[in-house]
């Protein structure tokens, strides 16, 4: 495969960000490794590695609580991230930043809180067809206990909101609206912020659902104006089970606590509890305290690279995959949306997606297959499921040039 070797044709250095991640230097299957399966979690570079372990080795203690040195830097440390993604999405202050355990935990708390509180019977939320299960569920559930209902925003044959439904649909029946800014089926970058604008203009809150796209582009939550956000560490470089949500002061402030426990409190007696201040209120119990430490060093790595270049070197690699698909005979290309961040996904007339899986990581190639956890999108397709390639920063162009032609050898076999 000496293609791996070929020039980059971006200004991104993918050959030195590559050395960065141990984990890509191997081999599968007696193939190197390509990793195009980043939607479902990135890889982790060598300074969030670090940061794990030296978290462990040196500071590790319980947070907030203590008094001696170690609980102090475990302290300090952990509210240093609060505040790197404070800045990172740009909120007006680190009270802001709730950690969660990801995406799905930021979405639950949403719904058991804000939901509980706002909705009545009659009320709607509205969400996408393209929505993740993690941004439909906590709503079904939610909806059904409140004698509210949900609706569905319709998407187009490329995979667009259908915004001429989404403007029809709003009314001062809806309460709460909750998208994605990218599916991480379709790859589509919602226009989120007239989604917000509209739903405000009708007096609903919003909450959007970053999980896909906070590593693609550089977010601003204060120019979008979104009530709640919620995204997970793990798709952006970071460790698992950390995840932040993002809520406007007032929002956070209105909304009741989630689960009780320690640190979420102020004075708790048998007769009745106060609530500790934003964030903490939302907080309750250990937190993944290494996992958040070593979230910032996710972010440093991300802030370090050049944001513009990472994306034209990201959508050079979808553009590619997706030419390189369309062209073949048996390919239908799932998700065809102008503006598309990170993912490509196809579906074979002769060859199973599962099957299509097994194939390609016979020679190294990692991809997704499935549903992606979108099942109504795929019933609404009439598909079972898609193979889904996902691309991040370290992806190279020789990797995408190794993946179509082991696409197209396994089409010839088949023939
Ligand atoms: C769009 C979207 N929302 C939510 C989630 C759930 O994220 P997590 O499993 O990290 O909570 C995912 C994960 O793939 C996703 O792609």
């Amino acid at each position: 495969m000496t293609t791996l070797e070929a020039i980059q044709t971006t200004p991104v250095d993918v050959a030195k960000i590559r050395e960065q991640f141990p984990v890509l230097d191997q081999q599968v299957n007696g193939y190197p490794l390509v990793y195009l399966d980043n939607a479902a979690t990135s890889q982790k570079p060598r300074i969030v590695l670090d940061a794990i372990a030296g978290y462990y080795e040196k500071e590790n203690a319980n947070i907030h609580r203590g008094i001696h040195t170690l609980a102090e830097k475990a302290t300090a440390d952990f509210e240093l991230t609060r505040r790197a993604v404070q800045g990172f999405i740009h909120a007006a202050e680190p009270e802001e930043i709730v950690f969660t355990s990801g995406t799905t935990a930021g979405i639950n708390l949403v719904a058991q809180t804000l939901g509980r509180k706002i909705l009545h019977p009659g009320d709607e939320v509205i969400i996408s067809a393209m929505e993740h299960h993690s941004n439909i569920v906590p709503w079904q559930l939610i909806c059904e206990e409140k004698g509210a209902m949900l609706k569905v925003i319709p998407i187009t044959d490329e995979g667009e909101l259908r915004m001429d439904e989404y403007r029809n649909m709003l009314s001062s029946r809806t309460r709460i609206v909750s998208v994605a800014y990218v599916s991480n089926t379709l790859g589509t970058v919602n226009p989120v912020a007239e989604v917000i604008r509209l739903a405000h203009e009708a007096g609903a809150r919003v909450l959007i659902d970053a999980a896909q796209a906070v590593v693609h582009m550089p977010i601003d939550v204060q120019e979008l104006d979104c009530d709640l956000l919620s995204f997970s560490a793990h798709k952006m470089y970071g460790p698992t089970g950390v995840g932040v949500l993002y809520g406007k002061r007032e929002v956070l402030e209105f909304m009741p606590p989630y689960q009780g426990g320690g640190e979420m409190i102020r004075e708790v007696t048998f007769a009745c509890t106060t609530y500790n201040d934003l964030p903490y209120k939302f907080e309750a119990g250990t937190p993944n305290i290494g996992g958040v430490v070593a979230f910032k060093a996710a972010i440093d790595f991300i802030v370090s690279l050049d944001r513009t270049a990472v994306a034209a070197h990201e959508e050079a690699l979808v553009s590619k995959t997706m030419q390189g698909l369309g062209d073949l005979d048996g390919i239908r290309l799932i998700g065809t949306a102008p503006h598309k961040a990170g993912v490509v996904s196809f579906v074979s007339d002769k060859i199973h997606h599962f099957d299509f899986g097994m194939m390609l990581d016979a020679k190294g190639i990692a991809i997704r297959t499935g549903h992606h956890c979108t099942e109504p999108l795929m019933n609404l397709l009439g598909i079972e499921g898609t193979n889904r390639a996902s691309f991040a920063v370290y992806n190279t162009m020789a990797e995408v040039d190794y993946f179509l032609q082991t696409v197209r050898d396994i089409l010839a076999r088949k023939k």
